[in-house]
């Protein structure tokens, strides 16, 4: 298997290989040309906040929710010298010879540590400009064993993120009407799974013909991301698409596919992708939270008596087996609840 980091180090690129090349996308069309920014909760107030701040922090977040699927979230308590851990650790897995990371390589979806490229290869018609590390990290845990002290950076990165999506389930849960602790217990979130994905975009000689990654909307309940200093993500938001550029120290959290399952469809899970530059290589972390691997999700029946019809939007699909229809599917703009 060919790397992106690989192609751009082995000789001087002026332009793309063909099968990197999106043919049809225009990446300069469809850009919101409006100042739009996107939310920003400020998590500090959901956690310590008066009784009168954390009522209107859960209204925003549910503003957020309703209107954008996508939102900063800022005074977060995770240390920033633990996020430039990860961020240099990754990057360090990364410059890790090549016959180490291929330890990781092609290994099958569930396995606890997936080294990569593009989406699936074997599915993928354009190959995406980005190398990838994927480990599951909860209920049990695995890292690589190198570089060194990734792996304890890895174990207190992921469990501080679980308990700030688990704040945030919280909020979520009050801002549609639900007792704080319903979605935690629902999705029994103490044995969740999580997922961190690590991704590599290098520095590309033409970066308006590829993809990062293509549009595309999350499986899980709730992701939550964190860059480096150089943006490339786009959200769409009312059939545009806004270029997010994230404040310092902030995460940036949205609401995936199975939040969609869980609200019926009160809060969606948003398609977006990621662009990239020619300057330099950008790295983003994302870590997905999702119920236990073998629950069924299916619409919180409190909030299908509440909409309109009454009706479940949503058949129940194993967690497990929806994330494998996702893998199957050529990533194309749709979420995979449309399939
Ligand atoms: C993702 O959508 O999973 C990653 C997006 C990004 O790199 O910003
Ligand atoms: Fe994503």
């Amino acid at each position: 298997m060919a790397y992106v980091k690989g192609l751009v180090e082995s000789k001087t690129l002026t332009s793309v290989p063909s099968k990197y090349v999106f043919r049809g996308i225009d990446a300069k069309e469809g850009i919101s040309l409006e100042a739009e920014t996107i939310p920003t909760i400020d998590f500090s107030m959901l956690t310590s906040g008066t009784p009168d701040q954390r009522s209107k922090v859960i209204q925003d977040i549910g503003y957020a929710c309703r209107e954008w699927g996508f939102f900063m979230v800022i005074n977060h308590g995770v240390p920033e010298t633990l996020r430039e851990a990860m961020i240099r650790g990754g990057e360090s897995f990364f410059n890790l010879p090549e016959e180490e990371k291929r330890e990781y390589e092609g290994k099958k979806l569930f396995d606890p540590i997936r080294f990569g490229t593009s989406f699936n290869v074997s599915l993928d018609k354009t190959l995406f400009w980005r190398d990838y590390l994927k480990i599951h990290v909860h209920p049990s845990f695995a890292a690589p064993h190198k570089p060194h002290g990734f792996s304890k950076s890895v174990q207190e990165y992921c469990k501080r993120t679980r308990e700030v999506a688990n704040e945030l389930l919280k909020g979520i849960s009050k801002s549609l009407g639900l007792e704080e602790s319903y979605i935690n217990k629902r999705m029994d979130m103490e044995s969740g799974s999580q997922l961190l994905v690590v991704n590599l975009y290098p520095p590309c000689p033409q970066p308006d013909v590829v993809m990062g990654l293509p549009p595309h909307s999350d499986h899980g309940l709730l992701t939550i991301l964190m860059q480096n200093e150089l943006g490339g993500l786009q959200v769409n938001h009312n059939g545009k698409w806004v270029p997010i550029n994230p404040l310092p120290n902030s995460f940036l959290v949205n609401t995936g596919d199975h939040m969609e399952i869980l609200t019926n469809g009160k809060y969606k899970s948003i398609i977006h992708r990621a662009m990239v530059n020619d300057k330099a290589t950008r790295i983003s972390i994302a870590t997905a939270h999702g119920p236990p691997l073998d629950s069924i999700v299916s619409p919180a029946p409190e909030l299908v008596m509440n909409s309109e019809n009454q009706i479940p939007a949503f058949r129940g699909i194993k967690y497990r087996d929806y994330m494998e229809l996702q893998q199957s599917i050529e990533l194309n703009g749709k979420s995979c609840l449309d399939h």
